[in-house]
């Protein structure tokens, strides 16, 4: 069996076993590199056969090209959102596999915890009875049961955050570029969610449709007290703005597993050093924000599951030239998608 060579970026301990073993038994050798992808990185991915990325590594048109000089032909993304791709850059230079769900329960569990765990206040009980001080005062917090969430984006993960939602008890509004029928929930215009919501929670992908979908104005318009929860992609929130909502008390709380300038931040560890970022330190030192550095996805099952579908990826495009995963900027349009007429993206 040949052997494929794939450089894969941004490597953490975590990615290391699943993926050990599935390249070790299809026939894949992983060259493990702790750096980011980017323009000055790019060199170590010479004499690969693809690359391996994740959600903070860059794929934008200088790095594709150098990518391309080197014969390099498919870049496989761990994750779902490609927001970090230049797709338009890649079409007929290098093809783009993502793994487009590996566990949507892994991202709406932890979208609930966060929720939880601010609005009844844990973490400031568990810090408190850590030091024996079991005082209750400042920990009153508020019941889920009757309460309007909106839920921007009803997709896989956007979906199973609406039936646990259901499961407390709560009334969904939610919003979608495209509405499906779902039992329960009733699709509401933006205004109309931002208006009536006590919890929003952000589950679509980061575009340049929703890029600072919550921001001054919109944030002038939500309900005194809401909750935000962003587990999607942090540009989905204008953060400056969030901390002005904070600070004038219109934002109860926010519960943020992204940032928008989280790359050159999360995942590393900077206890020990000054963070550089005013507005993320801010708003961490805010009583009512709880922040999560990207880990939504973190569990076994999705660890599995991303191993097995990148590994699939690479092999299909090895394999057969195509893969059902890939991307290319004309994926769902109308009359230009050639996956929709069974053919190659290019
Ligand atoms: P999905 O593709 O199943 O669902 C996305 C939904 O958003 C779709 O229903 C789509 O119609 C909708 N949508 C598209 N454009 C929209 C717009 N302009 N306004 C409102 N809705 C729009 O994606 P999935 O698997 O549910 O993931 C959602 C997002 O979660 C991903 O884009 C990714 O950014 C993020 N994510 C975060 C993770 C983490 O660890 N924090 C892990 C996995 C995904």
């Amino acid at each position: 069996m040949q052997t494929t060579r794939i450089a894969f970026f941004d490597a953490k301990p975590y990615d290391l076993p699943a993926f050990e073993a599935q390249g070790k038994v299809r026939g894949i050798e992983f060259k493990f590199f702790d750096t980011q992808l980017n323009r000055d990185t790019v060199d170590l991915a010479k004499g690969s056969d693809g690359v391996c990325v994740f959600v903070n590594d860059t794929l934008d048109a200088p790095v594709i090209d150098r990518l391309h000089s080197f014969g390099i032909r498919i870049a496989a993304l761990r994750c779902a959102g490609y927001n970090n791709v230049d797709l338009s850059h890649a079409f007929g230079r290098l093809h783009v596999v993502r793994v487009p769900a590996y566990s949507p329960y892994a991202v709406a569990e932890h979208a609930m915890a966060l929720l939880l765990t601010s609005i009844r206040r844990v973490h400031k009980a568990y810090n408190r009875t850590r030091e024996f001080n079991f005082s209750l005062s400042g920990l009153t917090g508020f019941d889920l049961h009757g309460k309007t969430v909106g839920v921007v984006g009803t997709g896989r993960i956007g979906r199973v955050f609406i039936d646990i939602c259901r499961g407390f008890g709560m009334k969904i509004l939610a919003y979608d570029k495209f509405p499906a029928d779902l039992e329960g929930v009733t699709y509401a215009e933006l205004p109309r969610l931002f208006a009536e919501s006590d919890i929003i929670s952000l589950h679509c992908p980061l575009t340049e449709e929703t890029h600072h979908l919550i921001n001054r104005d919109t944030i002038g318009s939500l309900k005194k007290g809401v909750v935000i929860i962003n587990t999607s992609r942090g540009a989905l929130i204008d953060s400056e703005a969030l901390l002005d909502g904070i600070k004038s008390r219109k934002i109860g709380a926010a519960c943020l597993d992204v940032y928008e300038e989280e790359s050159d931040i999360f995942f590393h560890d900077f206890s020990g050093h000054i963070v550089e970022d005013d507005t993320l330190a801010r708003l961490i030192s805010m009583p009512n924000v709880i922040v999560t550095s990207h880990q939504a996805f973190l569990t076994e099952e999705a660890l599995k599951n991303i191993a097995e579908t990148t590994v699939s990826n690479i092999l299909a495009f090895q394999e057969r030239g195509m893969c059902e995963n890939e991307l290319c900027y004309h994926c769902g349009k109308q009359d230009s998608c050639r996956k929709k007429r069974q053919e190659r993206c290019f």
